[in-house]
């Protein structure tokens, strides 16, 4: 266990926002939890835990004891006859780590490669990209309950995951350090093609049977052509939840804009693309500060270079208020505003 005082924040969330943290410690294992809640100041402190901070939004210095997690280790845990189970720490970087399972021939998270953040973080909020979500790959996760100490396992029940989001964001935000993931990878692998833009890719290279490499090798480039990166420019990804409404509603959102995308789900409700009406709304490129809608991608907002966590809300406000005006929908933020 290891304590900073006044450690910056800036280089540990994805945004590049400045913020301090009056107390930091560094958790490299389940027993560090355990020394922190048994420690006689920081044991009664609050406690806010950091994983890659690749889904937050710093407004303000962050009084609670920080907790960054950085359990490490990958491995090959078991091999079945119809899957492959992998443990990684949760401090691990996602994309190194997905990488990682592809080198050692172990498929099935390559639709989720190069997704910005850490191995703890995701569970927490299920992430999903192309027609891929963690859930469809999860086995179970090790966490340490920040009253007890005690590590328990949670299979995919007990983790209530739902679109973005999980029992970590919900009844157990801010009570748990998740330190270790179990991903259960199906045999025999058979690769996730029904994204608009594989198909694409297929038909452009005439492959029928592409390798997992080769799907990965797509997906980056399909990201790189639409994401920013968060090394070169700061962002958290998509910034508002993709809608889910009634046919009811759709129906009046066709009547302000019968060109509205739309996906139709199988209970019956029917998911609109936020980026779309973000981007219906004339938001590309507009800015506030140093905080930005991307030209390429109106769903997620970017740090054009010292831009702090306000101008980002102020600019997140803004984009709520003119759909709720044009289109009568309330978007959700997808990161966790602190
Ligand atoms: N669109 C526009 N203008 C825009 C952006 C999007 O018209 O500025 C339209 C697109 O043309 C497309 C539709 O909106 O028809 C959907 O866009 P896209 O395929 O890029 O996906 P998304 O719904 O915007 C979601 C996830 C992403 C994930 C992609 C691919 C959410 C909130 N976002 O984005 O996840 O990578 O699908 O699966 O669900 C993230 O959560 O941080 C994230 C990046």
């Amino acid at each position: 266990m290891q304590t900073e005082y006044g450690a910056n924040l800036r280089h540990y969330n994805s945004f590049g926002l400045p913020a301090v943290a009056q107390t930091l410690v560094r958790i490299a294992s389940d027993a560090d939890v355990r020394r922190v809640i048994d420690h006689p100041q920081l044991g009664t402190s609050p406690k806010f835990v950091l994983g890659g901070g690749s889904n937050i939004v710093l407004t303000r210095d962050v009084p609670q004891v920080v907790l960054k997690v950085e359990v490490m280790g990958r491995q090959l845990l078991r091999e079945q006859d119809d899957a492959w189970i992998v443990e990684a720490g949760a401090g691990e970087q996602w994309p190194a780590f997905v990488q990682w399972t592809l080198d050692q021939g172990l498929p099935g998270l390559e639709n989720l490669s190069f997704i910005p953040g850490t191995v703890g973080a995701s569970p927490v909020q299920n992430i999903g990209a192309y027609g891929v979500e963690l859930q469809d790959r999860f086995d179970s996760l090790d966490a340490v309950d920040l009253r007890t100490g005690l590590t328990r396992t949670l299979g995919p029940r007990l983790c209530a995951f739902g679109y973005r989001d999980s029992v970590f964001k919900q009844a157990l935000a801010g009570r748990t350090v998740i330190t270790r993931v179990r991903f259960r990878l199906p045999r025999p692998w058979r690769p996730q093609l029904g994204y608009m833009e594989l198909q694409r890719k297929l038909e452009e290279t005439g492959f029928s049977q592409p390798e997992p490499q080769q799907v990965a090798d797509w997906i980056g480039a399909i990201r790189r052509a639409k994401l920013p990166d968060p090394a070169v420019m700061g962002n958290a990804g998509s910034f508002f939840k993709n809608p889910v409404v009634t046919p009811e509603q759709c129906r009046d959102i066709i009547g302000r804009d019968p060109t509205v995308v739309h996906y139709p789900l199988p209970d019956g409700s029917v998911k609109l693309a936020a980026g779309w009406l973000i981007d219906a709304c004339g938001w590309k490129g507009k800015s506030v500060g140093g905080a930005a809608v991307y030209e390429r991608q109106a769903l997620v907002l970017v740090n054009r270079g010292g831009a702090i966590g306000s101008e980002v809300l102020t600019l997140a406000r803004a984009i709520q208020e003119s759909v709720y005006g044009r289109f009568g929908i309330r978007l959700e933020t997808e990161p966790m505003v602190v």
